[in-house]
């Protein structure tokens, strides 16, 4: 892979695994300083010496996304560490599965903190040294669910829906200081938050029967999608949201191609 990410450095949240493991190792290879953010100590670290055993520069930082001051530490031991920061991928969240009724206002606000609030502090703590450059990115992973419901987790949707209206106006208000601000949406994508939510019930052929791309996505392709808006190539893109679903969303009724 080229090295265009060389010298950058990259805060990605929920890093430990999932697609947050893959965007961090993507940066990584395209020469990037990665900061790995997640609650998850353990399998952050692992992630971190794995990229640092395969030649790249990776630190993990623990940060509770629900708490505030652990928001501003992360950022603040990121820029301590690698010396800068120039791209934020706001990429942790929660999937709950529970009816509305049943939420208790504590788990309500936990979704909301996680998946919404996180990317707002992210931003406060981070603007001062976005700023400094000439450009600067944020990318925020929004879901198909940012755009059509799914059963059960109202929480979840009302969260990936407004992260869509806060990534536009992020980008509309800091424009003109060279941050751009972007949300990536992924569809069905093969990772443990995925298999957890299949363990609810789900069926997952079932569900890839509406996919027209007929597979589940890999984290490295959703972060693929997220390098291309934090570099030039994107240079004229900001505000927007990038469905990366295999054209799930592209058709109301899919059921499969009919054998001829
Ligand atoms: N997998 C999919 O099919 C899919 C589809 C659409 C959108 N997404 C979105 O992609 C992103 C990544 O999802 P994933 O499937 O890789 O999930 P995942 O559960 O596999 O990984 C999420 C990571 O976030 C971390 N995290 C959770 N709560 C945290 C907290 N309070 N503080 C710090 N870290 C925390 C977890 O420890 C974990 O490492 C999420 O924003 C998710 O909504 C995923």
């Amino acid at each position: 892979m080229s090295q265009r990410f060389t010298n950058k450095v990259v805060w990605v949240s929920g890093a430990a695994q999932g697609i947050g493991r893959g965007i961090a190792e993507y940066f990584a290879e395209a020469g990037a300083k990665v900061a790995l953010i997640d609650i998850k100590k353990k399998e952050g670290s692992e992630v971190a010496e794995s990229i640092r055993s395969g030649g790249g520069i990776a630190e993990f930082f623990f940060c509770d996304l629900n708490v505030e001051e652990s928001i501003h530490s992360s950022i603040e031991n990121t820029v301590k560490f690698f010396g800068d920061l120039h791209i934020l991928v706001n990429n942790g969240a929660v999937n709950f599965v529970k009816d509305l009724h049943e939420y208790s206002s504590e788990e309500w606000d936990w979704q909301m903190s996680v998946n919404l609030k996180a990317i707002f502090l992210s931003f406060k703590y981070a603007y001062a040294h976005l700023r400094k450059h000439a450009s600067s990115h944020i990318v925020n992973i929004g879901s198909v669910s940012s755009f059509v419901g799914q059963a059960k987790t109202p929480g979840y949707i009302a969260a990936k829906g407004a992260v869509i209206m806060l990534t536009k106006s992020i980008a509309i208000d800091y424009a003109s200081e060279g941050i751009r601000c972007n949300a990536v949406c992924p569809g069905i994508t093969d990772t443990p938050m995925l298999r957890a939510h299949m363990g609810n019930d789900v069926d997952i052929q079932e569900r890839l029967q509406r996919v027209p791309g007929g597979r589940m996505l890999k984290p490295k392709e959703i972060a693929g999608s997220v390098a291309y808006l934090c570099c030039d190539d994107s240079a004229g893109v900001t505000g927007i949201s990038l469905i990366v679903d295999g054209g799930y969303l592209a058709t109301a009724e899919w059921k499969g191609i009919p054998a001829l």
